[in-house]
């Protein structure tokens, strides 16, 4: 692997000069003025990020990882963001494609549409990742991700963790799932399934409402939560998917002042999830060292604008095309109160960005310098 770094870095920097002259357009949301002077160039790599509403990470870590490594290496890039739209993503794939793009990496809305887009790109000799979420039935050359079932059991323990804290007795659990169409949010489910099943089935914990949230919205995930809530008022932890739909629970418990009392877990380490953490609100967030996640996207994308073939060692299988996909997946890590602060240390959040105003007193209390 550090060989291919070093072989790869050297080859990028080869190229850089006759690219240098259409560094600057990756952070463009519409790809047709660049049609003229793109289409010539090899070795182009286009990213379509999903939306900008599920998570703050895409627009605040993704991209900004991505297009430091791009940049870092002098390759051609083109970062946009489908904006949750599907015509939006299939449309931005063919321009990528008509605009010189070799190797596209992706982030699908659902598997329908993500596998249309692989296929055409395949069919055009355009390489294809998978970037964070495994596109089912799909084509790509590889998948880069964490290990999404890991996460989903970091959730279902961090919550139990709260609980057991808390002294809740036989607590009745509600369950925010992920979208229905994110075979992460599959996962995620699966792994904190996994801890809380056993729970529900000797009694210890007793299941309460359960629901997915279509694309991952935040607004409907308040409106579910507030039926669950009227539904089963005796709701005393919430396995929330993320640290968005997290939120959207937490806006209702505070209505009951019931914020703080019950706790609620959450997914990416955002300034929001954190600053709940802070407070009190939320139990806990998992933490997605992205820098890694894009970091090994962009050497694998880099190698195959090159025409390379480059080796990884793990593999996952697709269980709807039955296929085996080279995979790199990263370990996440659950972030509580008095680990806050590594999600600092290792720079994915600043200090001025989480610790402003009342935060700042909560700061110092959990050691963020
Ligand atoms: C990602 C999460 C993200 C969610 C919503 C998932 O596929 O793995 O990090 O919170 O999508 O965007």
């Amino acid at each position: 692997m550090r060989k291919g770094i070093l072989s790869l870095t050297a080859a990028a920097a080869a190229i850089t000069l006759g690219l240098t002259a259409c560094g600057g357009e990756s952070g463009g949301t519409t790809g047709a003025q660049e049609t003229a002077t793109q289409a010539a160039k090899p070795g182009k790599i286009g990213v379509i990020l999903p939306d900008s509403k599920s998570s703050a990470r895409w627009e605040t870590a993704d991209r900004k990882y991505l297009e430091e490594a791009f940049k870092t290496a002098g390759v051609a890039h083109d970062i946009q963001n489908a904006q949750g739209d599907k015509n939006t993503f299939q449309t931005i794939a063919d321009q990528m494609i008509t605009n010189g793009a070799t190797v596209l990496v992706i982030v699908n809305l659902d598997s329908g549409t993500g596998k249309a887009v692989l296929d055409k790109a395949k069919s055009q000799g355009v390489a294809t990742i998978d970037y964070d979420r495994l596109t089912l039935g799909g084509s790509a050359s590889y998948y880069v991700s964490f290990d999404n079932v890991k996460v989903g059991t970091l959730q279902g323990e961090g919550l139990a963790k709260c609980l057991t804290e808390k002294k809740a007795d036989k607590p009745i659990v509600a369950e925010l799932n992920g979208s229905p169409t994110d075979n992460n949010a599959t996962l995620f489910k699966q792994g904190y399934d996994g801890v809380l099943q056993p729970k529900y089935d000797s009694g210890d914990y007793v299941k309460g409402p359960d629901q997915s949230v279509p694309e991952w919205d935040n607004t409907q995930a308040g409106t579910l939560f507030e039926q669950m809530l009227t539904q089963e008022p005796k709701i005393a932890g919430v396995l929330a998917a993320n640290d968005g739909l997290g939120n959207a629970a937490i806006t209702v418990l505070k209505k009951q002042k019931l914020n703080g009392k019950v706790p609620v877990t959450g997914q990416d380490a955002t300034v929001q999830g954190l600053q709940n953490i802070l407070t009190g609100d939320q139990c806990m967030t998992v933490y997605k060292a992205v820098k890694k996640e894009a970091d090994a996207t962009a050497e694998l994308a880099i190698a195959l604008a090159k025409g390379e073939k480059p080796t990884v060692s793990g593999s996952v299988k697709d269980p709807e095309g039955g296929r085996d996909v080279p995979s790199v997946l990263l370990e996440p890590q659950a972030i509580f109160f008095d680990n806050v602060k590594d999600v600092v240390t290792d720079g994915y959040v600043s200090k001025d960005e989480l610790c402003t105003g009342d935060f700042a007193e909560k700061c110092t209390e959990a050691g963020v310098s």
